[in-house]
């Protein structure tokens, strides 16, 4: 492969599709200043660039990985569907003032000869780690890879996918990654949808129908600041959110210790509250983050538990 430098449209942006060209561009940068990394699996929306401007404001090089990572889908999930445009997703870096997009092939990440996997155990077993089982060692084991490679100072991870950060953060903790971690919170359209890259699945119809996600967890955040504090009639008002709005498959609706990850009766600390539906083509999740008193609140308000 060539070694993508920059045309004048594209100012200053680095294309590698080795890990021999990552370590080649930034080792100026190692030790000197301030590497900032937001893995992807590309198909970028304006939650992937949030992440990106926030990077892109603390660090003095920013790293991007678009890739669509094999071994965090199941053999009967969307690996090959998963949408690709990769010219689009390397003008929206461009345009967020990337350094570095890393893009490699699955040989280049997988050689045949990879036996080696990450696994985080307990937080990972309920919500998505329940119905989709293998996802969060693909992820966890991708990421990790993904760090040795880049070795940033910081990684951006986004709140949409809360399991997902609070995976990572534990894996951070007891691998001891020199990295901080920085959870931005859950950039949504107008109407309320949270921004993924399946939305692309969607038609208008469904579209609108998948409004019943967020509609829902209002609803629990509207209910547990009127003081109600069991978690069982919550979710059965959420169900009916979600059942009323369309055909639809629930997964699952839960709230979870923001720690723990397990399902609480009473909501007398902080929880997760998440749900994953799929609607027609696309398995959507969304959740929100409460404290004791019914606030909303982020990954990043909560202490470490390492
Ligand atoms: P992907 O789904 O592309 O998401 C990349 C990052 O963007 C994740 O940290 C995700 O939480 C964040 N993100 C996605 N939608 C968002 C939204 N609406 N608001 C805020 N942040 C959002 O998550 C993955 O890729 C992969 O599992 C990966 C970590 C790259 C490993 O393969």
């Amino acid at each position: 492969m060539t070694w993508k430098t920059t045309n004048n449209e594209m100012r200053g942006m680095l294309t590698a599709e080795t890990i021999h060209q990552v370590r080649q561009a930034l080792e100026p940068s190692r030790g000197k200043h301030t590497i900032g990394f937001v893995p992807t699996m590309g198909a970028l929306h304006a939650g992937h660039v949030e992440l990106i401007r926030t990077a892109r404001r603390e660090c003095a090089t920013v790293v991007v990985s678009l890739f669509v990572n094999p071994i965090q889908f199941s053999p009967n999930e969307d690996f090959q569907q998963y949408p690709r445009p990769l010219e689009d997703d390397l003008r929206i870096c461009n345009d967020a003032g990337v350094d570095l997009v890393f893009v490699p092939s699955v040989e280049q990440m997988y050689p045949t000869s990879c036996r080696t996997a990450v696994h985080v155990s307990d937080i990972t077993e309920s919500l998505c780690g329940a119905s989709r089982p293998g996802h969060f060692d693909g992820v966890t084991t991708v990421v990790a890879k993904l760090f040795n490679i880049i070795q940033p100072d910081r990684a951006y991870f986004g709140q949409k996918d809360a399991q997902q950060a609070l995976v990572v953060r534990k894996m951070i903790a007891d691998l001891n990654f020199p990295i901080r971690l920085h959870v931005c919170p859950t950039a949504r359209d107008a109407a309320g949808l949270a921004l993924s890259s399946r939305n692309r699945y969607l038609s208008d119809e469904q579209r609108n129908q998948a409004l019943c996600l967020y509609q829902a967890l209002r609803l629990a955040k509207e209910a547990i600041g009127s003081g109600e504090r069991d978690s069982e009639p919550i979710i059965k008002k959420m169900r009916q959110i979600i059942e009323v709005a369309g055909p639809a498959k629930i997964d699952y609706i839960s709230i979870v210790d923001s720690d723990t990850v397990q399902a609480v009766r009473r909501i007398d600390r902080p929880v997760l509250i998440a749900l994953a539906v799929q609607i027609g083509p696309a398995r959507l999740i969304d959740n929100i983050m409460l404290d004791a008193a019914g606030r909303e609140i982020t990954i990043k308000d909560l202490a470490i538990q390492a």
